[in-house]
């Protein structure tokens, strides 16, 4: 496959010629309707935690620890956390009603009656915040409920490994890469506004188990998908590496906004490298001069297998965590590829795309249907095969474009390949991002043949 690969590398210098078109970016109108698709399609516990954090980057950045406002936030919450607050009512209602019906107490999941002992808990941000911010009725006590969540996760209910790594099933011990965004920018937003700084380190802590086990350095730093327990999936689910980095980098800014952040200088510096690891082993097997737009700036489902279909969902959410990478830790180094996914999924089918008489239109995009789903995806409830309506695809490519804005507003660092260049016009991008592409392409050919 790898041969293969490079031998592509060659065909890039015609597929990318002849440079120079205009700038592409999705309208105010476009996003609205992204927005709304995610809310049509969401309904498991994991897609409702992404789709909370969707909406806080997008909308309300200074509850974001992905920007640089300090954690914990203010007390006082703006108008924008609304929708947000909507979604983890009707969780704890729900839960209350369930809770009931069992007439019981304690230690609790958000979502009751899940299998995964991770899901429900990427809720548990919002849960905290909603307390923080002092949203609690006599009905609705988003604080018990956090915390019950919290302690759930700590109780006998959920294995953990000899170890000490948290489990991402109930019925038996089994580490799943998609854990590191559902449970540890939970444990460390608690910790931060508990004051706890053993917690805080347990999201590090749980963060260095998971690559401990997952992680293959026979596979240059791509991560398995699943392992322990009675079954496994030992191949490199794409979108797993960006739910493991994008986990990360959340718990990193939630450190770095905190005054943990000289305390745990050394836990910053290994969650970043980290998260430069996963792009490393993953850029190479992005899908490049392709015979079919559909393809390009793609990765497969399973990344170094070209047999399995190509996938928007990942594509998005790396790219996002690369942009969120640069504006965190100033590391730009898969900018370049970040930009090139970027330009092929706004990519109109043909001439000028974005319809300006309808700017809410979709009519004429290559990876959105037209009305308005991101495509091709994995089906989020079936890993291994396509699916047509992921809520997780359009989260993911909405933290993209959130990402992508907040770097072109800081000035669009490394865009030129230095440390803090100008975003200027796309042709000159394109050739450097394909100047960078085919140089590592180059490492990864001299690696197969050392
Ligand atoms: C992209 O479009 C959005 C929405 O219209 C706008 O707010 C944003 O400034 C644009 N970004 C760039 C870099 O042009
Ligand atoms: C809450 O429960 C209702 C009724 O079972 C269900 O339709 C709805 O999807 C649930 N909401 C959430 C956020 O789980
Ligand atoms: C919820 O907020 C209250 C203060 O209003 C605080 O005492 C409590 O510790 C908070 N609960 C959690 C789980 O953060
Ligand atoms: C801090 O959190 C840990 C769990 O990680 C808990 O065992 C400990 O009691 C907490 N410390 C305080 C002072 O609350
Ligand atoms: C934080 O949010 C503000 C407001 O949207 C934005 O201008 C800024 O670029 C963001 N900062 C970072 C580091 O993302």
């Amino acid at each position: 496959m790898l041969f293969s690969f490079v031998a592509s590398v060659f065909a890039i210098v015609l597929a990318v010629l002849p440079f120079g078109r205009a700038e592409t970016n999705l309208t105010a109108a476009q996003i609205a309707v992204l927005v709304q698709r995610l809310a049509d399609v969401t309904s498991h516990s994991w897609e409702y935690g992404t789709q909370s954090q969707t909406l806080i980057e997008l909308k309300t950045p200074s509850f974001s620890v992905l920007n640089d406002t300090k954690v914990p936030p203010s007390h006082d919450a703006p108008d924008s956390l609304r929708p947000v607050f909507d979604i983890i009512t009707e969780i704890v209602v729900n839960r209350s009603r369930l809770l009931e019906e069992g007439d019981y107490e304690g230690p609790q999941p958000l979502f009751p009656d899940e299998g995964s002992s991770a899901d429900p808990a990427s809720n548990g941000v919002t849960a905290l915040i909603a307390n923080w911010t002092r949203q609690s009725t006599d009905k609705i006590d988003f604080g018990q409920a956090a915390q019950d969540q919290m302690d759930f996760l700590w109780s006998s209910g959920v294995p953990k490994t000899t170890d000490g790594a948290i489990s991402h099933r109930r019925e038996e011990a089994q580490l799943w890469n998609d854990f590191i965004y559902m449970v540890p920018p939970f444990l460390a937003y608690d910790g931060v506004l508990k004051g706890n700084q053993s917690m805080v380190e347990e999201a590090y802590n749980q963060c260095r188990l998971y690559r401990k086990y997952l992680r293959d350095w026979t596979a240059g730093g791509l991560w398995k998908h699943v392992l322990l327990g009675s079954w496994d999936d030992q191949g490199y689910w794409s979108t797993g590496h960006g739910w493991a980095a994008a986990g990360m980098l959340r718990v990193y800014g939630t450190i770095k906004n905190s005054h943990y952040a000289y305390e745990l200088k050394r836990e910053l510096y290994d969650l970043k490298s980290w998260v430069s690891e996963i792009h490393d082993a993953i850029y190479p097997y992005m899908v490049s001069a392709q015979p079919t737009h559909r393809e390009d700036g793609m990765f497969h489902n399973y990344a170094n297998n070209p047999s399995t279909f190509v996938d928007a969902a990942s594509a998005a959410l790396v790219a996002s965590t690369v942009y969120r990478h640069a504006l965190l830790t100033e590391t730009y180094t898969h900018i370049p590829h970040a930009e090139y996914v970027r330009r092929k999924l706004w990519a109109p089918k043909s001439g000028e795309g974005n319809d300006f008489t309808d700017p809410s239109s979709f009519k004429d995009f290559v990876h959105f249907t037209s009305d308005g789903y991101l495509t091709p995806v994995v089906n989020p409830n079936n890993f291994v095969s396509e699916g047509e309506k992921s809520p997780e695809g359009q989260a993911f490519v909405i933290q993209m474009w959130a990402a992508w804005k907040d770097w072109v507003a800081h000035g669009a660092p490394g865009a030129d390949g230095e440390r803090h260049g100008d975003y200027d016009s796309a042709d000159q991008t394109e050739r450097r991002e394909f100047a960078a592409h085919r140089s590592r392409m180059a490492r990864v050919r001299r690696s197969i043949h050392d």
